[in-house]
């Protein structure tokens, strides 16, 4: 595809689309998000929506849909068995995949649920590339254990490394040598590896983590959730992929994939999920437990309007001119934060810009929660709303001492094609700001904390009264600005 050329000397990115439906927004004043902030428990999770003016918490289920996505919704075909909807969504998974069977889902830790009842036993192992919340999750509540086996230059937060999500090879055959290939429940590849600022892993890489798995009967299982952003990477930074096209890396990929799942929120920009394989014994081992947990095999959970606009979805991922919008604005925020001298990781991966808190806010110890009180402070001078991926993300271990994070990141989700780029300068604007005054900033403590998945409900308070002073200082600044 040729790059579009500008007079303009900076490089900005350009939209393939036109906005035909909006949604006003509110940006409330610093006030009331201080108040806001609080009665969340300064848990950006808990926030309301309608006190936060950019929701860049993520990018799952909110990605913009498009006007082919919505009309295919007006022709599903709604039945509990044997729907019109359902074959269309299988169809399309056989031609862009190439696997034969294919079983939805509600979401993609829904198939995590699935996949994990049917293979992991206790004491079983599962490396990964890098965990995800929920993947972890299921592998640990049926008795597993996770090994990260990420490269090492993927934790390196700034690096100019083009495949940082890559799995280390050796790693994985120590580990196998070490355990036994029969102690392996699987070996799950995470495509665009979230936790680590969403880096790509490389097609040369896929093939590689394969290669090793068939010598010793390990079975591989695909998180392409993420993949639409790695297949625009593994396009434009591979160098052997360069004249491929968006469909042949994908069938690439799912070439040297037993399994593949994936969360419809993100693949696809719709809500659902789904698994697929060419294994039959695979297929009838995880049938089962669909129709328990999900539905009936021609829905899984999903309503059949969601399944129609997936359909369309991932026939729109194969477009290139789709799938480099959000890697394209990521690269942009990404470039103009670091211009302000904002710590970010690099390269710009997918799914969001993030910001390295534990250089960000230094001055926090990693038991004040450097990432969670970067994400109060971003909401309360800005009301753009992120997410806290580090300490707080993490599980206390058995003793109940902290599991520090390797990185504490704050992660401004940028949903596809959802806002614009004056949108996007103001959050940029915003955290300058902040990162000039980011001595005002200080820790936050539990005041609530559950025992599972913390993160989402756990609520917190400031350790002294900073967030006052940050919000006089804003005042001084900023005057009567919102
Ligand atoms: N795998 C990856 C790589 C994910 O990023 C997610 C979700 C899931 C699995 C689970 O899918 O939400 O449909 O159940 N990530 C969301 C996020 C929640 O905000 O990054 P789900």
């Amino acid at each position: 595809m040729p790059e579009i050329k500008y007079h303009y000397e900076g490089k900005i990115p350009l939209e393939m689309h036109k906005v035909r439906i909006v949604q006003k927004l509110n940006l409330v004043p610093i006030e009331r998000r201080m108040e806001a902030i609080n009665e969340a428990g300064n848990n950006t999770f808990l926030l309301k929506n309608r006190d936060v003016f950019l929701d860049m918490l993520t990018d799952s289920g909110v990605n913009a849909m498009s006007d082919k996505q919505m009309a295919a919704m007006m022709e599903a075909d709604d039945s509990y068995a044997g729907s019109e909807t359902f074959t269309k969504l299988e169809d399309k998974i056989r031609e862009i995949f190439g696997k034969e069977y294919f079983l939805p889902a509600h979401q993609g830790r829904a198939c995590e649920n699935i996949i994990s009842q049917a293979y992991v036993k206790p004491g079983t192992i599962v490396p990964m590339n890098y965990h995800f919340t929920t993947s972890k999750a299921h592998v640990v509540l049926n008795g597993g254990s996770i090994e990260e086996i990420v490269i090492d230059e993927g934790l390196n937060v700034e690096s100019s490394f083009p495949f940082k999500g890559n799995m280390d090879i050796q790693k994985l055959e120590t580990l196998i040598n070490t355990h036994g290939a029969e102690k392996i429940a699987y070996v799950r590849v995470e495509a665009g590896t979230n936790l680590i600022g969403g880096q790509p892993i490389s097609l040369q890489n896929m093939k590689d983590v394969y290669q090793v798995c068939k010598n010793h009967n390990i079975m591989v299982v695909l998180d392409a959730s993420l993949l639409a952003d790695n297949l625009y990477f593994i396009k434009i930074r591979e160098e052997a992929c360069k004249n491929m096209s968006i469909r042949e890396i994908t069938r690439a990929i799912s070439d040297v994939s037993d399994v593949i799942y994936f969360s419809a929120r993100k693949l696809g920009c719709a809500r659902g999920g789904g698994i697929c394989t060419n294994n039959k014994e695979i297929y009838l081992k995880i049938r089962e437990l669909i129709t328990l947990y999900e539905g009936f095999l021609t829905y899984g959970g999903m309503s059949v309007r969601e399944m129609e606009a997936i359909a369309v979805g991932l026939e729109e991922t194969m477009d290139e001119n789709m799938i480099n919008q959000g890697p394209q604005f990521i690269e942009y925020m990404v470039g103009a934060l670091q211009e302000k001298g904002v710590p970010v990781v690099t390269p710009a991966g997918g799914l969001g810009c993030h910001v390295n808190a534990m250089k960000f806010v230094s001055h926090i110890p990693q038991n004040e929660y450097p990432a969670g009180a970067l994400a109060a402070a971003v909401y309360l001078v800005s009301g753009v709303r992120g997410m806290e991926r580090g300490t707080i993300s993490e599980q206390r271990d058995e003793n109940g001492n902290e599991t520090f994070a390797n990185m504490e990141l704050l992660r401004l989700a940028l949903p596809r094609r959802v806002f614009t780029l004056s949108q996007v300068n103001y959050a940029i604007d915003r955290i300058g700001w902040l990162y000039e005054n980011r001595n005002l900033i200080g820790g936050l403590k539990f005041v609530e904390e559950p025992k599972l998945l913390r993160f989402f409900f756990g609520r917190l308070e400031a350790v002294s009264d900073w967030q006052e002073k940050l919000v006089a200082k804003f005042r001084s600044d900023f005057g009567d600005s919102l």
